[in-house]
């Protein structure tokens, strides 16, 4: 049976801070089992309401190097041993414009909180998760992606990549469960100066949290809905199949 939120202990959820991470703590810290949800982001008020509502709060800038993501990562196993899930919710969008001027350093950093935290969050809680799961306890990884992983958007084309590129990991290591949004009543926006045209459009954020906290339950590999879910299913769910055949050859290969 596939692992649900139901059975989950402790749940350490990135980006808590604010819009779809903050609302799915708060929803996984008021499900009837109660497990000790953990919050990480970096705005101390933030968190201090989170610590007010009952939440674990942990400051943390994932927009860091290899070596200070570890040290995290060992602290927070160290501090809370029952950790059986990681959701990774963090994560930034910029505008790009290839016709006027490219920012690299802006595209690093978005790479480097979008996809690159994410990628070091999984390798570092992997030991943990393995022996848990050698102990009986499965574990939950959950990486937020995006409808914009299928089908990217001309106006924030490194956001797409990045989510894509989370969401391509997402498959090949099969394991994981992702949750996958459309357009959510967040923070998200705010930077670019885009909210309220996009508040138009968006889901609200309780039905959204709603729908996506079903989804963990159920244990389903993609939690998605609205347009991201009409995407997934149209373009990325074929690709299923095709990557478990390549999968059973690899092992096969390996073996050789
Ligand atoms: N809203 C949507 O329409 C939508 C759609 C698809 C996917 N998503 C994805 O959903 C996730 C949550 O986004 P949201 O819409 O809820 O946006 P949001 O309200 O802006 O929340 C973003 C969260 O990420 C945290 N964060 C950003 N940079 C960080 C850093 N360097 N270190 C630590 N934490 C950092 C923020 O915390 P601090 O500022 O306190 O650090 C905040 O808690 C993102 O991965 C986003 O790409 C959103």
């Amino acid at each position: 049976m596939a692992p649900s939120i139901n059975n989950a202990k402790c749940v350490l959820v990135t980006g808590a801070t604010s819009g779809i991470g903050r609302a799915l703590a708060l929803a996984i810290a008021a499900l009837p089992s109660h497990p000790t949800v953990i919050g990480v982001g970096r705005r101390k008020d933030r968190l201090r309401e989170l610590k007010e509502a009952g939440i674990e709060a942990e400051e943390f800038d994932v927009n860091t190097d290899r070596a200070s993501m570890k040290g995290f990562v060992d602290e927070m196993i160290k501090k809370y041993p029952e950790i059986d899930m990681i959701l990774l919710a963090a994560g930034i969008q910029r505008e790009v414009h290839f016709k006027k001027e490219v920012n690299l350093d802006s595209i690093a950093t978005e790479l480097n909180i979008n996809y690159m935290s994410v990628v070091a969050m999984i390798t570092f809680f992997m030991p943990h998760f393995l022996s848990k799961a050698a102990a009986g306890q499965p574990c939950i990884i959950a990486p937020v992606t995006s409808g914009l992983a299928y089908i990217p958007a001309p106006w924030v084309v490194n956001y797409s990549a990045s989510k894509a590129a989370v969401h391509s990991l997402c498959i090949a290591l099969r394991a994981l469960s992702k949750i996958s949004p459309p357009l959510v009543e967040s923070e998200l926006h705010d930077v670019e100066g885009t909210t309220d045209a996009l508040s138009k459009f968006w889901v609200p954020i309780d039905a959204y949290t709603k729908e996506a906290i079903e989804g963990l339950q159920r244990g389903d590999d993609v939690v998605s809905s609205g347009f991201a879910k009409v995407a997934y299913e149209k373009f990325e769910k074929p690709k299923d199949g095709m990557v478990s055949e390549m999968a059973k050859r690899s092992a096969t290969h390996s073996k050789k």
